[in-house]
């Protein structure tokens, strides 16, 4: 039988920027973690920048411990993440390009480009265990080159879909062709992954009005979704945020 929505990775990532904003010991991305799991999440994700400014390595560390699910852990592929990694012993790990001064994860990982590093990093990740996922643009190449690498997973990007949503939900972009390129270009990536073999995964920029036309596309399984939860969390509490986000990616699928 097919499953009825995609599984959700919830990103707790800024329940601790909250928290770092301050010094505080709270709110705890932990506690915020049990109870998206409560609430029904498949998985929880979490970012260990290289600058530490939302999760720490303790955060990292005790979810090991505590997280029921999956540990999905997103990081650079540097020497430092691959000791912690392999220490750790994440279920998973989402291998992303990360630049210091970037607000967030802008832009896929350059598999192409750098795959005869990445074949040499993920060798060397091998015996943490964990399933590898690449953070890569919904693009032909990338996907392929993915395929090649023997990774299981392709996490597709789909910050330039929200993007173009943003701007046709806001008015300051009245034709629907960004949109629909965009779109399109998210239906044919996932379909050639899967085609592949590879799960396809899909994330950034999600929210509760922008998820449910990507939650229809049929070959994505999963989702990682943080910002617009923890957002909507404030107001709603997170049992209640993430119970509505499985609702979303619910409608979502059964309009595909
Ligand atoms: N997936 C990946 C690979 C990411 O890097 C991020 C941001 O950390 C997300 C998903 C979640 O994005 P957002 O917070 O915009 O939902």
């Amino acid at each position: 039988m097919k499953p009825t929505r995609p599984r959700l990775g919830v990103n707790v990532d800024h329940v601790a920027t909250l928290r770092q904003a301050r010094q505080t010991i709270y709110p705890d991305p932990v506690s915020a973690a049990a109870l998206a799991e409560l609430a029904g999440a498949d998985q929880i994700t979490v970012h260990l920048r290289e600058d530490r400014r939302h999760i720490q390595e303790r955060d990292v560390r005790i979810l090991r411990e505590t997280v029921t699910t999956r540990l999905n852990l997103e990081m650079a592929a540097t020497e430092e993440m691959l000791a912690l990694a392999l220490s750790v012993g994440p279920d998973m790990v989402t291998l992303v390009p990360e630049k210091r001064e970037e607000q967030t994860t802008e832009g896929g990982l350059a598999v192409v480009e750098n795959f005869a590093t990445l074949q040499r990093y993920i060798e060397r990740l091998r015996p943490s265990g964990a399933y590898i996922s690449l953070f890569i643009d919904p693009d032909p190449d990338q996907i392929e080159a993915s395929a090649r690498l023997g990774v299981e997973i392709v996490e597709l990007h789909t910050g330039d879909y929200c993007e173009a949503a943003a701007h046709f939900t806001n008015r300051l972009r009245p034709s629907r062709f960004a949109l629909d390129v965009e779109l399109q270009r998210l239906v044919e990536g996932a379909k050639r992954a899967s085609n592949l073999g590879l799960v396809v995964a899909a994330g950034h920029g999600l929210n509760y009005k922008n998820v449910e036309a990507i939650a229809a596309i049929e070959p994505i399984e999963e989702f990682n979704i943080g910002h617009s939860i923890v957002a909507h969390a404030v107001f709603v509490g997170f049992e209640r945020a993430v119970r509505e986000m499985i609702e979303a990616l619910e409608a979502g699928r059964a309009r595909g």
